[in-house]
């Protein structure tokens, strides 16, 4: 009998048929375009993968396995804002070349994105019949509705070693957003000061949230390079209304822009909390850390 092989493992050979390009010639940067998108949903697959591993360490207790987790996700999504630079290689000449064979397509569809924010306790029911009832988008995000967050699983992680975290916080109905919640805050404050195990771990979940509001930043600048004030492909405004560019924050003025209503999606938040939370003065110096967790235009860098 043959011997397994590297193609057979990898199913190599169906998957490197997958790349199915549609413009005439083809275009040349349509490849590109299909194969890093196709890469963002393998690493997205992994990410929910560990996501799942991270709750169940979560909810066994274990949390120098969560940590190495949550390290792991945080290594991913490095690669995933990285990756960004390779697709800003392509012009908007190269990118209108076959932007048509798209039709109404856009990654705005991708329903592991919306299973990332779910899973993290970005959670809106009218996600999931964005996607026709018996498809994998449709199924897997009506499981992860239901399904507790991150977030949700941290809390009680803190609760099952003593912490005093609110009931309502723990008892709230799992398929609605994470909302602001001020005993929670004041918990975070005072794991901050006493406990500084688990004070690393929220520091990670800290991490994750602001590597993700990195990706959707990089994404919208991408996208304002490439096809500037033109509709998306998915029918929004593109970047002059989904992502008001002049509201998205700038490192390199420093520029920020006081938290509104109306939040552009690039510095929105899948975990925490809001900054009028936060207590006017702390003499022991927290104030540092509620303001960093409010605020997503406060920024530094994230490993
Ligand atoms: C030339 C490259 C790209 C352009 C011009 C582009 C453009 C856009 C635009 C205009 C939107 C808003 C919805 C719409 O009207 O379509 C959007 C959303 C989105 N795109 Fe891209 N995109 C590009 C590459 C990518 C890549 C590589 C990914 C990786 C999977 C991606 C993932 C997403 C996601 C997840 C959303 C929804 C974001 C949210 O709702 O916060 N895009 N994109």
């Amino acid at each position: 009998m043959r011997s397994q092989t590297y193609g057979d493992y990898l199913a190599l050979d169906e998957l490197l048929s997958l790349q199915r390009t549609r413009s005439d010639g083809p275009e040349h940067d349509e490849m590109l375009f299909i194969v890093i998108h196709q890469v963002y949903e393998l690493w997205f697959k992994q990410v929910l993968h560990e996501l799942d591993y991270l709750r169940e360490q979560l909810d066994a207790g274990s949390a120098p396995r969560a940590l190495a987790t949550l390290n792991r996700v945080l290594t991913i999504l490095k690669t995933l804002v990285g990756q960004i630079d390779i697709l800003e290689t392509m012009t908007p000449l190269d990118f209108l070349s076959f932007r048509d064979r798209l039709e109404s397509a856009s990654g705005f569809e991708s329903y592991q994105f919306r299973e990332f924010e779910f899973a993290l306790g970005l959670k809106k029911a009218a996600v999931v019949d964005r996607f026709p009832a018996g498809s994998a988008g449709h199924e897997n995000l009506a499981r992860r509705l239901h399904e507790p967050s991150v977030w949700l699983q941290f809390l009680r992680y803190l609760a099952a070693r003593g912490l005093d975290v609110p009931a309502a916080a723990l008892e709230r109905d799992v398929t609605l957003a994470t909302e602001a919640d001020e005993g929670v805050q004041k918990l975070l404050i005072s794991m901050y000061r006493d406990h500084m195990a688990l004070m690393q771990l929220c520091e990670r979940l800290v991490d994750l949230d602001e590597g993700l509001q990195e990706w959707r930043y990089r994404h919208v600048k991408m996208v304002e390079r490439t096809i500037g004030r033109k509709p998306g492909t998915g029918g929004s405004a593109g970047t002059s209304r989904w992502c008001s560019a002049r509201s998205v924050p700038s490192r390199a003025r420093g520029v920020r822009k006081a938290p509104s209503t109306s939040r552009p999606r690039c510095s929105r938040q899948s975990f925490l909390i809001s900054g009028r939370f936060a207590p006017r003065s702390d003499p022991r110096g927290f104030d540092d850390f509620v303001v960093r967790v409010s605020c997503p235009d406060r920024r530094r860098p994230w490993r």
